[in-house]
């Protein structure tokens, strides 16, 4: 499992490439036409690094997740989900590689955050049907990118800062205790809740791609900038990937 960076092909590692170059067979997951981008960019890796060697690609399309299901039915929707693409990649496993290859998942960002690859994989192998063992590469992540291109930490001194998701940010708002907080996974802006307290905004879409976007500022300023951008994107390009760090003045509440 290959963490390939969120999108500048400059942020694959030098371990990376190496494990891209001893793979036989790479397993592509197609999530349709809106993301036909990440896949593309996923391809010209393996051309710019591997120009000089054979491998074979093997693209499956993504199952679809039941993205309506909302509240109680939201976990079942995932679980569902998730056990389809075991099917898949149980299927790629047994049937796409011999008995001495290597195959990759090539995993935005690093596999080891708000991803699901490393899960299924781990169901795939308690299923038992097929033996393989595998190893993880990590990745540059979309929080490690945000804050690298806004030119500010994540935690402030001795602080700490947890990462959460839009819907969690909505039911919750900042958790106990914690003043820094990362959002991913937010296609509501849930940010503009916070419109009427003190607190900061370093935003950032298509990081570390030609189509990257950055605004940062109070809440209060940045939000309308950030809905328009959002949203001009969002119908330029047919789809959007974006995060954002929320930081409030210690002590606030
Ligand atoms: C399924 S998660 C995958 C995260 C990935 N494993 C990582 O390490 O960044 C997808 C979310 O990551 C964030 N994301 C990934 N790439 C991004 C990018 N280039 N720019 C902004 N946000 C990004 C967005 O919040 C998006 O909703």
């Amino acid at each position: 499992m290959i963490g390939i960076g969120a999108g500048d092909p400059e942020q694959l590692t030098l371990q990376a490439v190496k494990a891209m170059r001893h793979t036989d067979v790479f397993f592509l997951l197609d999530k349709g036409e809106a993301k036909a981008d990440l896949t593309r960019l996923r391809r010209d890796m393996l051309e710019t690094h591997l120009a000089d060697r054979t491998y074979r690609v093997v693209e499956e399309r993504d199952p679809e997740r039941d993205r309506s299901a909302g509240g109680a039915a939201y976990s079942p929707a995932v679980g569902d989900w998730r056990s389809a693409r075991a099917d898949i990649y149980e299927r790629m496993i047994a049937e796409e590689l011999g008995e001495d290859e290597t195959g990759a998942f090539l995993v935005w960002g690093d596999p080891a955050l708000y991803d699901s690859t490393l899960g299924i994989l781990e169901e795939v192998r308690e299923r038992g049907t097929v033996p393989f063992a595998y190893d993880v590469v990590p990745g540059v992540s979309s929080v490690s990118a945000l804050v690298a291109r806004h030119r500010t930490g994540l935690n402030r001194v001795a602080r700490p800062v947890q990462i959460t998701t839009g819907r969690r940010l909505a039911e919750e708002g900042f958790p106990e205790g914690v003043d820094d907080v990362v959002v991913m996974l937010d296609a509501h802006q849930r940010f503009r809740a916070f419109a009427d307290e003190d607190v900061d905004i370093y935003w950032g879409a298509y990081i570390g791609t030609p189509d990257e976007i950055l605004v940062s500022g109070p809440v209060s300023e940045a939000a309308p900038r950030i809905e328009r951008l959002r949203a001009e994107a969002r119908e330029r390009k047919g789809w959007i990937m974006d995060t954002y760090l929320l930081r409030r003045a210690p002590g606030e509440r």
